[in-house]
């Protein structure tokens, strides 16, 4: 990727850090765009630009574009919590459709015309079919599924009027950390299975509660598809190929679903240590069970992931975690 420059909005964030690590590795150059509400300085490589800004400010972008020319942008900075967007539906599905838009328009204005856009699993609602296709119905059962369909749908019309070609990747539980520990995640509020129960274990937060466990699944807890970070950096990479033709959306997941026990029982098995938990009930809006079919992202990218399994992907994450225990202040 020598000699190519891309720009990362919420680069400094838990997915986007481990997309820069990817393309400064790769010999790419990286302008990160991030308001560092979320993000992390330590998160950002020696070296690195950090325009530290809100994706909806036109003129700051505006300053961007000019100051550097692009071969694609991607886009991660957004509010993306699903509780809190059901708190607080129209700040969703106000800031996260229009700061999209309103960076894909400095992008058109530009001439920079690949865009990838950080999409979910959450569009789905609760699926009618598991694995979840491409084609599966999109019906967000969240502002937050919403907002990010609302961007979708923005940037296919950027595509047929202005040319701007778009991947939307709906992810599906992003999880896991850089094996080498230098970055990984650390969220506040954390509201996500892997780092409180690895948290539970190592005593630096409280008793994991598990949100349920009369789901009609073989434990009767709920069943996700976890993915490593590192896994969805390099499908980000491999569809800019594509965008050289046409749009293209893509869900991204391993495939495979693990309960939320099965989880505890991997953070044990990792750990070497309990992980102290209580039951509870179900928490509003989960679905049983969500897992991706990525039939369509392997067979037209060659993308296969390295961190299948569930172990591989919670060794990453004990890793940073007992590392750094107070996550990125632990390194500042
Ligand atoms: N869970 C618990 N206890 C907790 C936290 C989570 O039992 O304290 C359970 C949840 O009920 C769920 C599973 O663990 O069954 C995973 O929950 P997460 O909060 O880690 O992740 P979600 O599946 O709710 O959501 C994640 C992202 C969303 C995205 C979604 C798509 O946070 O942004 O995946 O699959 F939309």
């Amino acid at each position: 990727m020598d000699g190519q420059r891309f720009l990362v909005t919420g680069g400094a964030g838990y997915v986007g850090s481990h997309l820069v690590l990817t393309l400064v590795q790769r010999g790419a150059q990286v302008v990160i765009l991030d308001n560092m509400r979320q993000g992390h300085q330590a998160a950002v490589p020696d070296g690195i630009e950090l325009v530290q800004a809100e994706v909806g400010d036109r003129r700051r972008l505006a300053e961007v574009f000019a100051a550097w020319k692009f071969d694609a942008v991607f886009h991660f900075a957004a509010l993306s919590l699903v509780g809190e967007s059901m708190r607080d539906p129209l700040r969703y599905c106000i800031d996260n459709p229009s700061n999209s838009l309103i960076l894909a328009d400095a992008a058109v204005k530009a001439g920079c015309m690949k865009f990838v856009l950080s999409s979910t699993a959450a569009l789905f609602g609760f699926p009618k079919q598991i694995p979840i296709d491409e084609d599966a119905e999109v019906a967000p059962v969240s502002a937050y599924g919403e907002s990010k369909l609302m961007a979708e749908r923005g940037l296919a019309w950027a595509d047929r009027v202005h040319g701007l070609r778009s991947a939307s990747l709906r992810y599906f539980n992003a999880a896991g950390a850089d094996p080498g520990a230098l970055i990984g995640e650390d969220h506040e509020p954390e509201t996500h299975l892997i780092p409180l129960a690895i948290g539970a274990a190592l005593g630096t937060r409280p008793p994991l509660t598990v949100f349920g466990t009369d789901y009609p699944t073989p434990d009767g807890t709920c069943i996700r598809d976890y993915i490593h970070v590192l896994d969805l950096a390099d499908a980000h990479i491999r569809v800019l190929d594509r965008l050289t033709t046409a749009s293209c959306r893509y869900n991204i997941g391993n495939g495979t679903g693990y309960s939320v026990r099965e989880v505890m029982d991997a953070v044990e098995r990792i750990g070497g240590r309990p992980v102290p938990h209580e039951l509870g009930p179900r928490r509003p809006g989960d679905p049983a069970v969500l897992v991706a079919s990525s039939a369509k992202l392997r067979a037209e990218t060659g993308w296969t992931p390295r961190f299948g399994a569930l172990d591989d992907i919670v060794r990453t994450a004990w890793d940073w975690h007992s590392k750094h225990p107070r996550g990125f202040d632990d390194r500042a």
